[in-house]
């Protein structure tokens, strides 16, 4: 009785050596029948009651080896079938049709107008300071030796993170100035590209959220007129040779004196003369020597360092480099819209 029951399973050993599935699916019925959940080795092992002790232990490796053998063999099987179906399918390729096209990506025209603008401040030694969207109050505002009861701190007009109210989407770039200064000792000359947020109504010219690049200079004895000459430098290597600037009085709490600076691009164009409304002139940044109270407040000893600081805004001037009327196709992400940006800067 007990060596039948040894014959048996030694010759359920040798069927699972010897067989040959023809696809995947037969190799499922291979692994339902000896590895499946009703395999034909289960009511086998309950057979052990009835053979004598002390042929018990032989039995069970003898079962032990049909499991291993079903398991080995199937792992086996199934990559000879896959393999031997992927190049059945590889050999059914037709190598001189014509391939699919490969679709060019393009830069969004926002990304692009900043890649611009870094590369020339690069040139004149800045590099990129890049921080982060979600700021704390410190930063945005204290730091920038803005007020509390100052409106910009207003819910009205900053985004606040639910329930908070030191946490905030930040509305310039000016804190990564904070973050830079609180880390780094002068020399400092950074710009800081990045996302930035404002409640305001969204309109062909203005939207909840916007892009700024940031400048920042620190040094022993950095000028008004260093600031005026890295300006104009700009303003010449963006809107060409022959452009005109101005610098108009101005506040921002943050510096002292304070400025915002106009190009002249003239009427000739109608897209320039809408987007001037008919000056001729375009504001393009905020700008000033920064406050000794910031330097102070970031730890820098302002009685030994001064310097300058600007902010511009990118899509007005992206609107004027692609002739593009309004504001919020930058945000809608319109593949029709966005496909026509194919310059690789
Ligand atoms: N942060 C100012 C704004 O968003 C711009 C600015 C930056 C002005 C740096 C002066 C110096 O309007």
């Amino acid at each position: 009785m007990a060596t039948e029951i040894f014959d048996k399973i030694n010759a359920i050993i040798e069927e699972i050596e010897s067989a040959r599935p023809a696809g995947l699916e037969e190799l499922e019925t291979f692994r339902i029948k000896y590895l499946g959940s009703k395999n034909v080795l289960k009511p086998l092992s309950g057979e052990i009651r009835n053979i004598p002790n002390e042929r018990k232990k032989d039995f069970g490796l003898l079962i032990n080896k049909a499991k291993q053998t079903a398991e080995q063999k199937y792992k086996a099987l199934e990559f000879d079938l896959q393999t031997a179906e992927e190049s059945q399918s590889a050999a059914n390729l037709d190598l001189t049709a014509p391939g699919e096209p490969i679709e060019l990506g393009a830069r969004h025209p926002i990304a692009l107008t900043m890649n611009r603008i870094i590369n020339i401040f690069e040139r004149i030694g800045f590099v990129v300071a890049e921080e982060r969207e979600i700021e704390d109050d410190w930063h945005n505002f204290t730091a920038m030796n803005t007020p509390e009861d100052h409106p910009a701190r207003d819910m009205q007009d900053t985004f606040y993170l639910k329930d908070s109210t030191t946490m905030l989407l930040r509305t310039h770039t000016s804190p990564v100035q904070a973050r830079v200064m609180t880390r780094q000792q002068p020399p400092i000359r950074i710009i800081a590209p990045g996302r930035v947020y404002r409640n305001e109504t969204i309109s062909a010219r203005s939207h909840c959220q916007f892009h700024q690049v940031e400048g920042l200079y620190v040094d022993e004895n950095v000028s008004f007129a260093d600031m005026k000459q890295t300006l104009l430098y700009f303003a010449r290597e963006m809107f060409g040779p022959d452009v005109k600037i101005r610098l108009r009085p101005s506040f921002f709490p943050f510096t002292e004196p304070s400025a915002e600076m106009d190009v002249y691009l003239g009427t000739e164009t109608e897209k320039d003369y809408r987007l001037t409304k008919g000056t001729g002139w375009l504001e393009i940044l905020g700008c000033g020597m920064v406050d000794p109270q910031v330097l102070e407040n970031c730890g820098i000893d302002p009685e030994k360092y001064t310097g300058f600081a600007f902010g511009m805004g990118i899509e007005r001037q992206a609107l004027r480099l692609y002739d593009i009327a309004d504001i919020r196709a930058f945000f809608e992400n319109d593949v029709r819209f966005l496909k026509q940006f194919t310059s690789v800067m």
